[in-house]
């Protein structure tokens, strides 16, 4: 009977002392399995005189079940630790504040674009678009600008690369958004009212210039629109734009493509050095404007007997210069992530007319 009891504690105690799932199948091998010490014990029940096997027989059976008994137990106890391991080890604290993340912003043109578009889209005004790289005949001819014009030197234009025997039309950078023009009339005939924002190019570089840069072109094309709807609708952005009333001024100029033409100026002040719009009574010059020239109609393809229009076209860069305080034009274009950082603008900033 103490061999028996030896037997049964150091089975139950290597039970109690398995660490994981293989020491317990280890030890239940050693007890219970085919070949362990008490599944030996009860085949050798037949060899003993029936005395014996009296008190052996139930005896083992009560030690068998209470090892059963304990491996389940262990089995059990080693499930619950596992499992609070890997609750303790995958816990997770949602609520902590997210890892700061290195974020882009939105460039000043493309912010000032999109407030454009907000507001003239309010307006009726659809956005159109053309290409860069545009045919000498779009940049020029159609807008009644002739091969011997001296616009064509005075835009500073650079022409695209073309050999003689070249099939191809000549192509040009856009020196204006202007050739947008007669693209949205082709494609759209009459009544028409757009913008056209992008990229123009002219051989420029000072404080002021870069050889390439942003307009806004705006074309509204009806039975009988007119200059007095195209100060109207100037007068409407500039102060839906800047936030407050901007008188504007028109004066009187020259372009091939409108007839009559305007420039046009928008009050501000210059107060200490500090440029300050819609105050005071300076005058700054901010865009080309007119009625739309009959010659420029028809390349468009709309009859100048029936349709008329104005158009416009305004610098954007300046439009952001002005607005954001940005004093430089050339930082623009440079992509110094710490001038983004500082002029940029959240993605999520989303321009409203309201807003
Ligand atoms: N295209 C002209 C420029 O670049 C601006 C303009 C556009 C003037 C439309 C009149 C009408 O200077």
């Amino acid at each position: 009977m103490d061999g028996f009891e030896a037997l049964r504690g150091r089975h139950l105690g290597a039970i109690a002392a398995a660490a994981d799932e293989a020491a317990l199948e280890e030890a239940r091998l050693a007890a219970v399995g085919k070949k362990g010490e008490v599944a030996l014990m009860m085949r050798e029940l037949g060899q003993m005189a029936p005395e014996e096997r009296k008190t052996a027989g139930p005896a083992l059976n009560a030690l068998r079940d209470e090892i059963e008994a304990a491996l389940k137990a262990r089995r059990a106890a080693l499930g619950d630790a596992a499992l609070e391991e890997r609750l303790r080890a995958e816990w997770l604290d949602v609520s902590l504040p997210g890892r700061p993340r290195r974020r882009g912003t939105i460039h000043p043109v493309s912010q000032v674009m999109e407030e454009c578009a907000a507001i003239f889209g309010a307006m009726g005004f659809a956005v159109a678009e053309g290409p860069q790289v545009e045919t000498d005949w779009f940049n020029f001819d159609a807008l009644n600008i002739a091969p011997e014009h001296p616009a064509r030197q005075e835009h500073d234009t650079f022409f695209l690369h073309r050999d003689a025997a070249d099939p191809r039309p000549p192509h040009v950078l856009r020196t204006h958004t202007s050739p947008v023009q007669i693209r949205a009339m082709q494609a759209q005939g009459a009544p028409i009212r757009v913008i056209a924002p992008g990229r123009v190019y002219r051989m420029d570089m000072d404080q002021t210039h870069t050889p390439m840069f942003h307009q806004i072109e705006g074309l509204a094309i009806d039975r009988n629109v007119s200059m007095a709807n195209l100060k109207w609708v100037l007068e409407e952005f500039f102060s839906a734009y800047f936030g407050a009333p901007v008188r504007t001024r028109f004066r009187a100029s020259h372009f091939p493509f409108t007839e009559p033409s305007a420039e046009v100026d928008i009050q501000c002040s210059w107060q200490g050095g500090q440029l300050r719009v819609g105050e005071g009574d300076g005058w700054l010059e901010v865009l080309g404007s007119g009625m739309v020239h009959p010659n420029v109609l028809r390349a468009g393809g709309i009859d100048p007997d029936l349709w008329q229009g104005f158009a416009f076209g305004m610098g954007i860069d300046r439009m952001a210069m002005l607005k954001y305080g940005i004093p430089d034009l050339r930082a623009f274009f440079e992509s110094d992530v710490r001038w983004l950082g500082h002029y940029g603008f959240a993605a999520l900033e989303v321009p409203t007319l309201h807003g």
